[in-house]
């Protein structure tokens, strides 16, 4: 296959009839090859616009110049991520999974986020220490893609993921770092069941759509940190500051995405919820904002006139909510259900003696009951003006006795339980000074 001659062209992003359109505007002498039926190439690398070359192809049957990214209303990242990936196949059949990983670098964990696995079982709630992936890790410090033609002879690690990938079948893979504003996020990975693949001329056909998958995920991204932003610029203006800690959240944030994924196969999550939990659950207490200091400060027990108005939080949160949802026009953004239910269900107990809406078991949806047993375990197991840490046995113990009581998701403490080295590292990594962790 000959390289052609290629042209530059410029990416819009616009809205038509509620869905996001991304086009592509050919740039001089390659309006004139539009025209033709084309082919849209990049240069492989994330985060950076392709060419068009005139040669014969155009992978968007009826769509010329355009490509059609489903709306984002109702639709999760994971449903456009399958539908890019319909789009691919038809111009480069032999890709037969496009997922992304998602890096937190506090914890130093790369973490499954979304894919499309065409068949089989795909590999979910997994993690694993960038630092321990020397290949990965090479690709982020010097921001190269890479290639495996033959992943049975050149992948020779132990890891769980690699012994996942020949187990499906994959013969070849693609992988690129994630840049999004200039910051590493993670790895889009590719995967073919046909060794060799990713020729280099199937490299520069797939560029456009591997960028397209870094332009989703880094809208995505972008909206999300917006909110998250404002709320806690709110938050540092108020004494909500002093009283909630920084870490407070950092732990119970990660405690939450520690349950969630531990629920993934018993209750067929997925991972994009996942990380909705863990992101959203930092903002289960907004409505604390609006909760006068006499209040939120006092030492010493509430009066019942008080007691009632620190429990108007809940509903002061979800009216924040509301509002941020349309200053920012997010109605469409996906996960935005979750966030409502982790601020107004927060505080309701499975067996109804929980407060706002004093909701029974089935009608508390499972990211508020996740976020209820985090926040408990973290305000256990940290020092508090009215008393010591506890060691993660009390607190446990003390959870599990609720569990029992029928006001706390058994299965969300379960989780905790079994993964207490986890929630210890936590602890270690984001606890204030004089915690114990044992
Ligand atoms: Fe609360
Ligand atoms: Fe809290």
């Amino acid at each position: 296959m000959s390289e052609g001659k290629t042209y530059a062209f410029e990416k819009r992003i616009i809205m038509r009839g509620g869905r996001t359109i991304c086009q592509f505007r050919p740039r001089g002498g390659a309006r004139a090859a539009l025209s033709r039926v084309c082919r849209l190439s990049a240069a492989p690398g994330a985060g950076r616009l392709g060419a068009l070359t005139d040669k014969v192809h155009h992978p968007f049957e009826g769509e010329p110049t355009l490509i059609m990214l489903p709306a984002s209303r109702a639709l999760g990242l994971s449903e456009r991520l399958a539908a890019l990936h319909s789009h691919l196949r038809r111009a480069v059949p032999s890709v037969d999974r496009m997922a992304v990983a998602l890096y937190d670098p506090e914890m130093d964990l790369l973490k499954t986020f979304v894919n499309s696995t065409v068949d089989g079982e795909p590999l979910r709630a997994y993690q694993y220490k960038l630092s321990e992936c020397p290949s990965l890790l090479a690709l982020k410090e010097g921001g190269e893609a890479r290639v495996i033609d033959d992943i049975a002879r050149e992948l020779t690690s132990d890891s769980e993921h690699t012994r996942w990938v020949k187990s499906m079948g994959y013969r070849a893979s693609y992988t690129i770092p994630l840049m999004h504003q200039g910051m590493f996020e993670g790895f889009i990975f590719l995967d073919s069941c046909q060794p060799g693949a990713f020729t280099p001329a199937v490299v520069q056909e797939i560029g456009i759509y591997v960028n397209l998958l870094v332009l989703m995920v880094g809208q995505e991204m972008t909206t999300l940190r917006a909110l998250i932003g404002s709320v806690q610029v709110a938050r540092d203006f108020t004494s909500l500051r002093d009283e909630e800690t920084g870490a407070h959240l950092e732990r119970m944030s990660r405690f939450s995405r520690l349950i969630a994924r531990g629920l993934v196969r018993s209750h067929g999550l997925s991972d994009e919820f996942v990380e909705q939990v863990f992101l959203f659950s930092l903002l289960h207490d907004i409505g604390k904002v609006g909760i006068p200091d006499s209040v939120l400060r006092k030492k010493g027990a509430l009066t019942s006139e008080e007691r009632r108005e620190m429990q108007s939080h809940v509903a002061l949160g979800s009216e924040m909510v509301d509002r941020l949802v349309n200053d920012f026009g997010l109605s469409a953004v996906a996960g935005i259900a979750v966030l409502r239910n982790v601020v107004a269900g927060h505080h309701e107990f499975l067996d109804g003696s929980g407060y706002p809406r004093k909701l029974r078991a089935g009608d508390i949806p499972l990211e508020a009951r996740i976020v209820t047993v985090a926040d408990i375990f973290d305000a256990l197991t940290s020092k508090r003006a009215y008393k010591e840490a506890w060691t993660m046995d009390e607190a446990l113990k003390t959870m599990e006795k609720m569990a029992a009581e029928g006001k706390l998701d058994a299965d969300c403490v379960a989780v905790l339980h079994a993964n207490r080295e986890e929630a210890r590292k936590i602890i270690e990594r984001f606890g204030e000074a004089g915690s114990p962790v044992v």
